[in-house]
């Protein structure tokens, strides 16, 4: 086999273990595939959950990475939207050749965009994680109707608009992907975030009403009520990080008598709620599935070309090549990553 024939993987090679570089054949894409070159991966929680825990690996060696972005070198017969040379950005994973960690990604083409023109990789790899699972938490847990995002039968609307949500983990990439999201889907609606306070300037300027310190609001959540409208507490939460699991008196913020709507994004743990309040768990695969949901990573590039939507976290390039992932993700499951993204270029 020549070496065009192969492409690089890097591989974890256990549970907990270390990554490798491995040669294997290059995949061909399907019908309805992408295969492309990758010049930029972004660092996710989810990878070392995966590194740690072995989450969702069912064979060793495993290829992680959920974000990349590259050069389109191939496509399937029936792949329109996009074609060889184009510079793609994508939600991809998990494992195999559809994970981020190598030379040459595959996927379905739903599962790439056109890169947005102005942005580098490194930044444009930051973004189509965070905004699908932000969309979907939308879509599927709020039931706010992205209409100006995708094809108006993507959901079945709330019979009352929800009037205020609060977004646990405002400078997290997915809760300030949220943030944003929410301000475009429903421009009336009062949006209360929390984080750290050195983020809340940003958490603003992305479209948040009023932002509290995640510390103290999530422990005694008396100042959010008493800003909410009417002064009654909010409507819903929107938990990006799973903070609600540790710290239940945040759900004190919930209106009495209003929708006592919870949804949290899956995070690999299983959160017990208080009851009588509704629990939705989001996550982005389920964005794939709605009606119009392989148009998202076109639809964002819109989004980000057209100036109405920003890059939700600062970027961070830790480093070129593979050998920057472990360092980037100890940093990652050391909790010390705080309204940023990492990224490496390859
Ligand atoms: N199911 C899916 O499809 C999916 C997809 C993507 C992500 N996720 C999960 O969603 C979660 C967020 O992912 P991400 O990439 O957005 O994470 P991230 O950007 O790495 O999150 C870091 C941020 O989380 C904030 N944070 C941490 N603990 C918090 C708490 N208890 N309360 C409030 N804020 C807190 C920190 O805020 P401060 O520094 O301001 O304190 C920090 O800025 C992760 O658990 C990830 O695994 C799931």
């Amino acid at each position: 086999m020549s070496t065009s024939d192969t492409v690089t993987q890097y591989q974890l090679l256990a549970k907990n273990g270390a990554f490798a570089r491995a040669s294997v054949p290059r995949p061909v894409p399907g019908p309805t595939e992408v295969s492309f070159r990758t010049r930029a991966v972004a660092l996710n929680p989810a990878d070392w959950k995966q590194r740690a825990w072995g989450f969702a690996i069912e064979t060793w060696p495993a290829v992680l990475g959920l974000e990349a972005a590259g050069v389109v070198e191939a496509v399937g017969e029936q792949v329109t939207a996009v074609q060889v040379g184009d510079e793609v950005f994508g939600s991809v994973g998990f494992g195999g050749k559809a994970a981020a960690f190598q030379e040459v990604v595959t996927v379905d083409v739903t599962r790439v965009g056109r890169k947005p023109k102005g942005l580098s990789f490194e930044d444009a790899v930051s973004l189509p994680l965070g905004f699908g699972t932000a969309a979907s938490a939308v879509v599927k847990g709020l039931q706010i109707p992205l209409r100006t995002l995708l094809p108006p039968a993507d959901s079945t609307p709330r019979a009352t608009p929800l009037r205020s949500v609060l977004v646990l983990g405002g400078s997290s990439a997915v809760g300030a992907a949220a943030i944003q999201i929410l301000r475009i889907a429903q421009p009336e609606l009062t949006i209360f975030a929390t984080s750290s306070a050195q983020h809340h300037a940003r958490l603003l300027s992305l479209g948040a009403d009023k932002a509290f310190d995640r510390a103290t609001a999530q422990a005694d959540p008396a100042e959010i009520i008493a800003a909410a409208p009417g002064g009654e507490g909010v409507d819903a939460i929107l938990d990006a990080v799973g903070a609600g699991g540790e710290q239940l008196a945040v759900f004190g913020a919930l209106r009495k008598g209003g929708p006592g709507l919870y949804v949290q994004v899956f995070t690999g743990k299983d959160l017990v709620v208080p009851e009588g309040v509704e629990h939705v768990v989001a996550s982005t695969r389920f964005l794939w599935a709605l009606p119009g949901g392989g148009e998202v990573l076109t639809l964002l590039a819109g989004l980000v070309d057209e100036g109405r939507y920003a890059l939700p976290v600062e970027v961070e390039v830790v480093g070129t090549g593979f050998k920057a992932i472990p360092g980037g993700l100890d940093r990652l499951q050391a909790g010390l990553v705080s309204g940023r993204k990492l990224v490496v270029s390859i």
